[in-house]
């Protein structure tokens, strides 16, 4: 289903994903804050990604390195020079704007033909009453424009007590520049050979000019990234390797995102055309995925060539090879770079996953997130709240469960109203103690032991013995099988 962006602000704001940053203060520009589930979606997705892009591969290693780095460090890499936006003010109410964006917005325009009458009209598109195109300021459609000037999107601060030039440095804007500087370090520590991979996740800070659409595009974000680091002078699959391994990039970037649960239809490729490409590249093919304002970038995969390692060369004078034994020579590595936000791929997986069903005539809002990523993953409900035995054996669960798994305990409703409030926040499974499961001892009946499980997404509902629950969760949360192939030989109970 299509989903607005406003939905998903609302419902991350009521159930604690995302709140606005500073929001007691009228809030921060385009920062935000992770909230009790936001938090826990957040880590696994990079949890997932770690495991899966950098754990399990044996042509992979990891690093963390330092958001401040070496002044020079962005001189090399360009930034300083090229990572700029044109930008334009208005004279009049002083807001900023990007130059090749000013036209994508909707304006303000004060029409002469309507004796001065205040429209509001579609980005791009003229007035229907005096045919006039947008000139002034899109928001205040009074001031004039200013020529286009460079703006730089770093943040720039200073190293050390004193506020000088001598002391400036930036806040990175792409955690990828902590890996090509550590390329020998990690050469030398792991004695890799040709082709490996450097993965690092981390914050990064764009002084965008113009963030929105949520936390789609933001100042301060978090990236995954890895350098591939390959030997150009290789052929694999009759290719060379830099071209082959771009492709391998490509479709195992695919592959992860529809594993993790979108939907192969709201993603496509973008292949970047010449005028497009940035400076460094090669060839770049971003992924896109179909946000509620249209197909936009949720990754990008790049051939960087060796322009990186070659730049940190002439500026630091430290050779950035590797040596190939068999042909006896040094070669300045190419890169395939895939390179994904953690906070877009969180808000596509939200947008994926998120459906309103009709279930005996009452809408159910339903996160149906992979259970790898749902924050939490089980949920211990009381039927009685009043029963001192039920409620004990719920918190024991829970604590039990929780050792291994994200679990929470609710006695704050009724069941029905329980279930609706997990079903929101993309919990995979409910664990219900009901009076059979402990018995009632003043009529001296015995319990059963059992508990209900209740499966998200179909609402089937079996019934289990207690000490079944650890290994039913652990086959599908932790070994990857499914609801069907656990569940066979438990009875249904009616939900
Ligand atoms: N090292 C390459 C690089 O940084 P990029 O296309 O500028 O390339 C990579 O950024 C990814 O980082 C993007 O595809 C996007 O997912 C994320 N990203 C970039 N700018 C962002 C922003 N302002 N807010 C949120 N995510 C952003």
């Amino acid at each position: 289903m299509t989903v607005t962006m406003d939905v998903i602000v609302s419902l991350s704001k009521r159930r604690g994903f995302i709140f606005q940053s500073s929001e007691i203060y009228g809030g921060a520009g385009a920062a935000w804050d992770y909230g009790p589930l936001g938090v826990e979606l957040k880590n696994n997705i990079k949890r997932v990604w770690w495991r899966d892009f950098v754990q399990q591969r044996d042509d992979m290693v990891g690093l963390d390195a330092s958001i401040l780095m070496h002044p020079t460090v962005w001189r090399a890499s360009g930034h300083v020079d090229n990572f700029t936006d044109p930008m334009v003010d208005c004279r009049e109410c002083r807001r900023r704007f990007r130059a090749d964006k000013v036209d994508e917005t909707d304006w303000t325009h004060y029409c002469a033909a309507t004796k001065g009458n205040k429209f509001t009209i579609k980005a791009g598109e003229p007035c229907k009453h005096c045919g006039q195109r947008r000139t002034l300021c899109p928001e205040c459609g009074k001031g004039e424009l200013t020529a286009p000037r460079q703006f730089n999107l770093m943040f720039k601060t200073f190293m050390g007590p004193v506020e000088e030039d001598a002391a400036v440095t930036y806040l990175r804007p792409e955690t990828a520049q902590g890996i090509f500087v550590n390329f020998d370090n990690v050469l030398q520590a792991t004695r890799r050979k040709l082709p490996f991979g450097i993965g690092q996740i981390g914050k990064a800070f764009r002084n965008e000019i113009t963030p929105g659409n949520f936390i789609f595009r933001t100042r301060e974000f978090e990236q995954m990234e890895i350098e591939y680091f390959v030997n150009p002078h290789e052929q694999v699959d009759g290719r060379p390797a830099d071209e082959a391994w771009h492709d391998r990039w490509i479709a195992d970037c695919q592959a992860w995102f529809a594993r993790y649960g979108l939907d192969p239809a709201n993603v496509k490729l973008h292949e970047h055309a010449a005028d497009e490409l940035a400076h460094y590249a090669k060839r770049t093919v971003d992924l896109l995925y179909r946000f509620p304002m249209g197909w936009s970038e949720l990754m990008g995969i790049a051939n960087r060539t060796d322009f990186d390692l070659k730049q940190h060369t002439k500026f630091s004078g430290k050779s950035l090879t590797w040596f190939d034994e068999e042909r006896k020579e040094h070669v300045v590595p190419y890169v395939i770079e895939p390179s994904a936000g953690v906070d877009r791929a969180l808000l596509a997986f939200l947008l994926d996953a998120y459906r309103e069903e009709q279930v005996r005539g009452e809408k159910r809002v339903v996160l149906r997130l992979h259970p790898e990523l749902a924050p939490v993953k089980v949920a211990v409900l009381p039927l009685l709240k009043k029963r001192t035995d039920i409620v004990a054996t719920g918190h024991e669960l829970r604590s039990r469960l929780g050792r291994r798994w994200v679990t929470l305990y609710d006695d704050t409703a009724a069941i029905g109203r329980l279930y609706r409030r997990q079903d929101e926040v993309g919990t995979p499974f409910c664990v219900t103690v009901d009076v059979k499961t402990v018995g009632d001892a003043e009529k001296g009946e015995a319990g059963d032991g059992k508990v209900t499980i209740r499966e998200r997404d179909s609402m089937e509902q079996i019934r289990v013995p207690i000490g079944d629950l650890e290994g039913i969760f652990g086959r599908i949360l932790d070994g990857g099988a499914t609801w069907t192939d656990v569940t066979a030989g438990y009875p249904r109970t009616e939900s």
